[in-house]
């Protein structure tokens, strides 16, 4: 009988677990392993190449930990690493599989908009790899998607400075340009999954006629649907409802800021990435 493991999921740092989080509220049987590379975050204003090469390590780690099935739950590495993944390292590991969250957003947002145009936020990398446009070009065709890079709010949720008066300047800055450059917009997609931990100073910036998707729920019901479509996969995944934390980074520094990011209280384990 083939070995079963968790799900991993892998993110720069502590983005991902947003997307956890809800997919744990539809999937709670399985058991998942969550990796950030906090240590090397954030990946947004990284080289293809680094974000890449740094994915692919994170990927293979949670593959010799027994993971079948991989999320990558941030943009960055979705929009930078996952076709080359999927398409040149994969062939060496018959049977495992590593999905993104880019397609499950363009497939499932435009039907969000009744103006049909919508915007992206996320990094600068996610922004400058067009990956959104062309996803939703594929998914969407319908949808005017603007995009908007905003490179300190990575930074702003892994230095846990979002709350202070200097950091909600910041996004205050980026969210009236957005709302001046595209006035037309009724969605702002939330694509980088660190942004929904900003989502109480967002909601209070943002008009109530334009919604706020995060892409977490998203994720959770697109990977519900690609379970049952790929029965093979399921019988190699563990359901003891397990979850674990691994960091590049201090597990202590990690454990104390998602208490005071997210409101959650979890045990982490700082582990090192094999670099060769
Ligand atoms: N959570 C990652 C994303 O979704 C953040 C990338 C970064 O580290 O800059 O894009």
């Amino acid at each position: 009988m083939a070995k079963k493991g968790p799900i991993g999921f892998f993110d720069s740092g502590y983005g991902g677990l947003t997307v956890l989080e809800e997919v744990k509220k539809v999937l709670p049987e399985y058991d998942y392993l969550y990796l950030g590379d906090n240590a090397r975050a954030p990946y947004g204003t990284k080289s293809f190449d680094v974000v890449y090469e740094y994915t692919w390590q994170c990927v293979k780690e949670l593959f010799n930990r027994g993971c079948e099935l991989v999320i990558l739950a941030c943009n960055t590495a979705s929009a930078k690493a996952l076709r080359s993944i999927q398409q040149n390292e994969l062939i060496n590991y018959p049977g495992k599989r590593v999905l993104g969250v880019i397609r499950p957003s363009a497939e499932n947002v435009g039907k969000l908009s009744k103006t049909n145009e919508i915007v992206v936020l996320a990094t600068e990398g996610t922004v400058n790899s067009l990956s959104y446009v062309l996803e939703f070009e594929k998914h969407s065709p319908g949808t005017v998607v603007n995009q908007h890079a905003c490179p300190f709010w990575v930074p702003l949720v892994e230095n846990n400075e979002f709350k202070n008066e200097e950091g909600v300047q910041f996004i205050k800055k980026d969210i009236n340009k957005v709302l001046f450059d595209f006035p037309n917009i009724d969605v702002i997609v939330l694509g980088c999954t660190h942004y929904p931990i900003l989502l109480p100073v967002l909601e209070k910036l943002v008009p109530s006629h334009i919604s706020i998707i995060s892409q977490g729920e998203i994720v959770a019901h697109s990977l519900r649907h690609y379970l049952k479509r790929h029965t093979w996969l399921v019988k190699k995944l563990s359901t003891n409802k397990t979850c674990k934390f691994l960091t590049t980074e201090n597990s202590a520094v990690f454990e104390s800021s998602v208490k005071s990011i997210l409101g959650l209280d979890l045990k982490a384990k700082q582990i090192e990435i094999k670099t060769h």
